[in-house]
């Protein structure tokens, strides 16, 4: 893709439903006696990969037009996989599904593409190891391929040293089999959408501050599942908006849960202009319609708590800093590093190849606002997080830039660039 400086980006849209909440309710769903009807289902790469799996592990998806109806078999009825599970790019089904499968009374393997089998694997390894499982990475390095002997499991009580809805949800849905009960604090509070959706599907999940609590349940009942529009989705419009001068968009339907809100804190913290139209209740979630406008911003300190809230989020808030007056520090975000790619490395390479005044930390960077960008070759490095923030960059550089691997917008986003253009002016 090559994009060029664009004066304004003016209109509405809605972005497709959110990659999490898709994940799970295929998930639940399958696990669940019944039917599960899911609409505003992502039909990104990663959620078909999670649909794929469940598929492979005999559990009836239809994929129609306006939803997704998952025939669940019930708790225990997974049947074995006659193959290996390929989770693709995605790690969220990599690790919530690597904790179901620890309670399953067969063997499976899990691995994934190139990226996933990079990514840190020892973080669910040991927690779930702890409560009875029997698996293993097949390299020995802590990455994937897992090879995983289902077992019985028991409850435990994890002090988890990251903040991470993927660690804390694998072994959430190991405690729905274990004897007892399992607890998982955090040291900041990711997001809950596991707790609230297993919650509705009828399980005994509680939550006290960064603890969330599960007793293992007899069966899960399914659902009616309306899938809000992805935040994180709805983050490079937010930026867009914020930096072009003459724009307005109304992103619609926004899931707004305040474990992902944090990119809607930093933006006004940044002194941008974003209203919140037709707050309303969707089956459990916050939504809201978003309204952006640019204003002018100026540089924050971004670390500690908000950080889980806005983690995807931080490359395309990293562009904004540049836009901004000031410096902003981003901290407390060692996170990024093990995200599809280093994603510290990836923005801090390709905004200093637009002319960014940027410095690298160990976790997190510092950007010093007001140098003009100019247009570059891109380098996504496959991460569709950095190929999108990175088309937001280009629409307020000067000159053109190019993205050569733009195809991972696929995994949360396919219509991105065509949602993108019918906003130009
Ligand atoms: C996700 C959790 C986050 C996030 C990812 C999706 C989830 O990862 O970055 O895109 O659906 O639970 P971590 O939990 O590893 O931070």
């Amino acid at each position: 893709m090559k994009l060029s400086r664009t004066n304004a980006l003016r209109g509405e849209l809605s972005v497709p439903g959110d990659k999490s909440i898709s994940h799970r309710s295929v998930m639940f769903g399958a696990l669940a006696d019944g039917l599960t009807e899911i609409r505003g289902f992502l039909n990104g790469a990663d959620c078909l990969a999670t649909i794929s799996c469940f598929s492979r592990m005999g559990i009836r998806i239809e994929q129609k037009e306006d939803a997704v109806l998952v025939h669940g078999n019930g708790l225990r009825g997974l049947a074995q996989p006659q193959d290996i599970l390929d989770c693709q790019n995605s790690g969220t089904s990599l690790r919530l599904i690597s904790g179901i499968l620890a309670a399953q009374p067969f063997e499976s393997v899990l691995t994934g593409d190139e990226s996933i089998r990079r990514r840190p694997m020892g973080r669910i390894i040991d927690p779930l190891t702890l409560m009875g499982a029997r698996m293993e990475s097949i390299p020995g390095n802590g990455c994937a391929p897992l090879r995983i002997h289902g077992s019985r499991l028991h409850g435990i009580r994890y002090v988890s040293p990251v903040a991470s809805a993927q660690v804390k949800s694998a072994i959430l849905l190991a405690g729905l089999y274990a004897e007892g009960e399992t607890r998982v604090t955090e040291p900041y509070l990711s997001r809950n959408h596991t707790e609230l959706m297993l919650s509705a599907f009828g399980a005994d999940v509680q939550s006290e501050h960064n603890t969330a609590i599960i007793r293992p349940a007899a069966r899960l009942k399914g659902q009616k599942i309306q899938v809000p529009g992805d935040i994180s989705s709805a983050a490079f419009f937010l930026a867009a908006a914020s930096i072009l001068p003459g724009s307005e968009i109304l992103i619609h339907n926004v899931g707004i849960n305040p474990t992902r809100d944090g990119i809607l804190q930093i933006c006004r913290r940044m002194g941008g202009d974003v209203s919140l139209l037709n707050e309303r209740q969707n089956a459990g979630e916050p939504v809201a319609d978003l309204l952006v406008r640019p204003a002018p911003l100026h540089g924050t300190e971004i670390g500690g708590a908000v950080i889980p809230t806005l983690i995807d989020e931080l490359p395309v808030i990293a562009v904004m800093a540049c836009f901004a007056e000031g410096t902003t520090v981003i901290r407390d975000a060692a996170e990024l590093k093990v995200k599809e790619s280093n994603r510290i490395a990836s923005v801090v390479q390709n905004l200093s190849a637009m002319g960014a005044d940027i410095t690298e930390t160990d976790d997190g960077m510092i950007i010093r606002g007001g140098q003009p960008l100019h247009g570059a070759v891109i380098e996504s490095h496959r991460d569709h997080r950095i190929a999108m923030a990175f088309a937001i960059a280009a629409l307020a550089a000067d000159g053109e830039t190019e993205i050569p691997d733009d195809g991972c917008v696929a995994i949360s986003y396919p219509a991105f660039f065509a949602d993108l253009q019918k906003l130009f002016r």
